[in-house]
């Protein structure tokens, strides 16, 4: 009878611990939440906080930092935008691919996310670099373990800013023609880490 409840209760302790570990294909740590329930300021997020735009498979994906972005309404559902310059290597993954991800992170990430917007994929294994861990979403969309907050899109709209369209010309920050695409995603997800 005694072994019995031993056996039990090593049993439940060993249920416990599984359910708190992240997995690849559960989302155990983080809590889906509704978009209307995103607590962050929404300029304070992307102006000061910092976020990663990811994109590509669980095989090949790249991330960089970006601190131009909205979270909105539009066409009848939540939306984000995001805007990245064709240059970055981050560029070719959110062309060939359907969505993104954007994660937000603790001030003590600071430095990873300096260094994500620093160097280029191309050039070095950021994420290794970073100390950050690939997260894949049910979706095959890749996100980060040590994100405070995940936002999940799909891509419905893009284009190119055009030099014709600037009203103010102070905005028109690009004497090298580089203008930025601005990507509308439909936000399919969003998850806090608690
Ligand atoms: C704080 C911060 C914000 C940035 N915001 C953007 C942005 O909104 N759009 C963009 O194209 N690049 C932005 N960058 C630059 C890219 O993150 C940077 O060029 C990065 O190295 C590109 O990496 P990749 O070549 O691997 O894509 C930002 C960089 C930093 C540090």
């Amino acid at each position: 009878m005694k072994k019995i409840f031993c056996y039990t209760v090593l049993l439940l302790a060993a249920i416990a611990c599984r359910q708190n570990q992240p997995t690849n294909d559960t989302m155990n740590v983080f809590t889906p939440i509704d978009s209307k329930e995103i607590p962050d300021n929404a300029v304070r997020m992307m102006a000061d906080s910092w976020m990663l735009i990811t994109a590509g498979t669980p095989d090949r994906f790249n991330t960089m930092t970006a601190s131009w972005g909205a979270i909105g309404h539009l066409w009848q559902r939540p939306v984000a935008f995001c805007f990245i310059r064709p240059q970055r290597y981050t560029f070719e993954f959110t062309e060939a691919h359907d969505g993104f991800t954007l994660c937000f992170f603790d001030e003590s990430y600071r430095a990873a996310l300096a260094l994500c917007g620093r160097v280029s994929g191309r050039d070095v294994d950021k994420v290794k670099e970073a100390g950050l861990t690939p997260r894949i979403l049910e979706s095959g969309r890749v996100a980060f373990e040590e994100a405070r907050l995940i936002i999940e899109c799909r891509k419905i709209y893009s284009d190119f800013f055009s030099p014709e369209q600037f009203i103010d010309p102070a905005a028109d920050i690009y004497p090298a023609g580089d203008f930025h695409k601005m990507y509308i995603g439909e936000i399919l997800n969003v998850w806090i880490n608690d």
